[in-house]
């Protein structure tokens, strides 16, 4: 727990010189229901949403990802914790505001 959040500290600032990218910037999760592009530009520097709202609970780095399914989202997993209709729009119906393409 603490380790995880010393390496994602470090990866925060490691990630940053290039240009003023906000955490992890942006990250495409492969999918056979079609890409998803996940941006913390929007979650973290729109949505005010803190680091820990999501890491290292829900997820540490894209190399370490466990894919999830749709279902286990629908169930509270990843997106899905807060993609529930409650704190933000549902994943049922809402395919093509995340499967983009
Ligand atoms: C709403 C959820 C959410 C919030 C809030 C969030 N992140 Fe992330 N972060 C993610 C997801 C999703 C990934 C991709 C991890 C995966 O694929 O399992 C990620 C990955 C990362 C990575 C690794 C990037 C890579 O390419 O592997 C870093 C570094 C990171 N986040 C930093 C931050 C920092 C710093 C903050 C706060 C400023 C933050 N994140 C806030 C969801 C979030
Ligand atoms: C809040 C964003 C979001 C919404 C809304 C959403 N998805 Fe997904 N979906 C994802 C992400 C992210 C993944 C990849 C998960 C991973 O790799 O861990 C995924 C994976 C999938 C997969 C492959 C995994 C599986 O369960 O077979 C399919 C198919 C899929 N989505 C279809 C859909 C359909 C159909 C809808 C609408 C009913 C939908 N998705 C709505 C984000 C979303
Ligand atoms: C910690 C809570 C949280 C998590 C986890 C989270 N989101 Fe969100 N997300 C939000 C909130 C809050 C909003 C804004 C409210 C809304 O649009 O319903 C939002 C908005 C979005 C939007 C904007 C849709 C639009 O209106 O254009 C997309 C796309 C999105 N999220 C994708 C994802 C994906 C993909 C994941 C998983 C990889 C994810 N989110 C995980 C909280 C979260």
């Amino acid at each position: 727990m603490r380790k995880v959040l010393i390496i994602l500290a470090l990866l925060a600032i490691t990630a940053q010189p290039a240009m003023a990218t906000v955490g992890g910037g942006d990250i495409t999760l492969q999918n056979k229901g079609g890409y998803v592009v996940f941006s913390h530009d929007l979650h973290v520097g729109g949505l005010d949403l803190t680091c820990q709202a999501c890491h290292p609970k829900l997820y540490t780095t894209s190399k370490q990802h466990k894919t999830v399914t749709m279902k286990a989202m629908e169930t509270g997993a990843s997106c899905g914790a807060c993609h529930n209709s409650t704190k933000a729009f549902a994943m049922k119906d809402n395919c093509i505001k995340c499967h983009t393409k």
